[in-house]
């Protein structure tokens, strides 16, 4: 097993190489190269993500029998399978490849970028699960930030992993994105070795939303303070920064506020909290979230806060988050 996972990290550097390779220099490639240029994307940000650009179907072919690459291996890395008819559908055609590593820095994985508009296959494709890669354990962009969480005490947790390589590349050193808005514990268990504190800067639109309050759950519930940064709806890091700059984006982070600040935004345009049902559903919604915060002091703060801009009294919270708890259990 541990030569099978040996020759599988081998195969990802040599297809990591033959993607990035064709990214820099294929004559086939630079509808990709000019794709990146388009979104500001340098050579040198290219050459230390290793992106690289996946070829169509035949392209790749004819390159791994040159390799003399086989098709099993192939199918164990998640770069192709068979189909129940006996054809061989291939994951990668026409992407932008961005190369997932382990915390070490080893290529177990990638995520794919559409190139050319297609609704019938996703805007992004990801390695399926092999051997090697397991969604659930890896947090993209975590190899190289890990100094920089470190040094910042905090993670910036972003939706996608362009948004975490722009805000590497333009100094923000504790980037990461989680593949997906999915956020199993693993990775907030993770995260939790290297800090207590994280900061959610997700896509302002409701399934960035959505995704930052399961995020919250999850790294409140293994006792990390969470900020939320409050973008422009609409708004991902990325679009942001090259809208107003990196400097408005570092103002924006140093605002981050609380999860019930948060919240608060969240129900500006919908609720009503002068009706009483509106505001109790609202204090109901906030206590779902107030209930997982394994930590007293913090839970008992927000608690506290949610009082104060409500103008209740805090029992009136603590019970709630109370009757949260219960009917968790
Ligand atoms: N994602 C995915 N499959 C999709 C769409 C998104 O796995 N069909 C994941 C990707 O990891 C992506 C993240 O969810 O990076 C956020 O999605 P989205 O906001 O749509 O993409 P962006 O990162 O903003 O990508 P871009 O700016 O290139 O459109
Ligand atoms: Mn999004
Ligand atoms: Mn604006
Ligand atoms: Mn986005
Ligand atoms: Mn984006």
């Amino acid at each position: 097993d541990r030569r099978r996972r040996g020759a599988l990290l081998d195969l990802h550097r040599k297809l990591t190489a033959y993607y990035h390779d064709l990214l820099l220099r294929a004559p086939e490639a630079q509808h990709a190269r000019d794709y990146l240029k388009g979104r500001d994307f340098t050579r040198e940000t290219a050459e230390r993500w290793k992106i690289g650009w996946a070829p169509p179907k035949e392209m790749f072919i004819s390159w791994a029998k040159n390799e003399g690459l086989r098709g099993r291996d192939l199918a164990e890395a998640g770069i192709l399978k068979k189909t129940e008819r006996g054809s061989t559908y291939f994951y990668f055609r026409n992407r932008l490849m961005f190369p997932i590593a382990n915390d070490y820095g080893d290529v177990i994985g990638f995520s794919g970028r559409q190139l050319e508009e297609n609704p019938r296959e996703g805007k992004y494709v990801n390695t399926p699960e092999t051997r090697l890669f397991k969604k659930s354990n890896v947090l993209f962009g975590l190899d190289k930030a890990r100094k920089g969480i470190l040094d910042e005490k905090s993670v910036l947790i972003c939706e996608g992993q362009i948004d975490a390589i722009v805000c590497q590349e333009r100094g923000i050193p504790n980037a990461i994105a989680p593949l997906g808005t999915a956020f199993p514990e693993p990775h907030a268990r993770t995260l939790r070795r290297y800090t207590k504190t994280a900061i959610l800067c997700y896509d302002s639109d409701t399934a960035g939303n959505k995704a930052a309050e399961s995020a919250f759950k999850a790294l409140a519930g293994e006792g990390l303070a969470v900020k939320v940064v409050a973008m422009p709806k609409g708004d991902d890091p990325d679009s942001f920064i090259r809208r107003h700059g990196i400097d408005a984006f570092r103002g924006l982070l140093e605002k981050a506020g609380s999860f019930i600040d948060f919240k608060f935004e969240l129900a500006a345009a919908t609720t009503n909290l002068g009706d009483p049902i509106e505001k109790a559903r609202f204090i109901e919604g906030c206590a779902d979230h107030l209930a997982v915060i394994k930590d007293d002091v913090s839970r008992e703060a927000l608690v506290q806060h949610l009082a104060t801009r409500l103008r209740i009294g805090a029992p009136d919270v603590q019970a709630a988050v109370a009757r949260a708890k219960k009917a968790a259990r």
